[in-house]
């Protein structure tokens, strides 16, 4: 694989972590969590599981890219056809082997099911919602081009307004552009 193309994928990468992040520390502390750091933590760390199979397996990663776009699926769907497991499960077996905390475990193994959270359904729900306000707003790249639903139990779990939903919106457009100003 090209060398600009593996470094694209992983900046986009990183874009969607790093925006996730900042999201998930403006909704948990709306929530009013006090740790909400580790909740910024979980969010950087998501999609961990990409990187490692995107750094171990690129050629296949990038294939499976393709098709995800191409066949309009999710990544998610696309990762079960090419490696029979998915991002989510690979991300969290290596947090446990790393001994990670059990909420950033879960998080990261539940951030496209939050309804299966039993330890940090509300870090869950708000990373999850994080993931999709970041594909929804077109920071970074997730691995595929599509915006999926939320969850409903999310939402219901987070108990947002929708004015609180707009302010979260407008708080995150300005971390981000302060974290763009940063990187120039
Ligand atoms: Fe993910
Ligand atoms: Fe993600």
């Amino acid at each position: 694989m090209r060398h600009d193309t593996m470094q694209n994928t992983m900046l986009g990468l990183w874009e969607h972590s790093l925006g996730c992040a900042l999201t998930s520390r403006l909704m948990a502390k709306r929530k009013g969590l006090k740790d909400y750091d580790d909740v910024y933590a979980a969010g950087l760390l998501h999609d961990i599981g990409k990187i490692i199979l995107f750094l171990e397996f690129p050629k296949e990663y990038k294939e499976t890219m393709n098709e995800a776009e191409f066949k309009e699926i999710t990544i998610v769907e696309a990762e079960r056809d090419h490696f029979v497991t998915n991002h989510a499960d690979i991300g969290s077996w290596l947090a446990e082997k790393w001994l990670f905390p059990r909420n950033l475990i879960e998080v990261i193994k539940y951030h496209h099911k939050p309804h299966l959270s039993k330890n940090a359904p509300i870090e869950t729900a708000i990373v999850h919602l994080a993931d999709i306000f970041m594909r929804a707003n077109g920071v970074g790249f997730a691995g595929d081009p599509f915006v999926p639903a939320v969850n409903p139990v999310a939402f219901e779990t987070l108990k947002l307004s929708e004015t609180d939903i707009k302010e979260i919106l407008e708080e995150m457009e300005d971390s981000l552009e302060v974290t763009e100003e940063l990187s120039l």
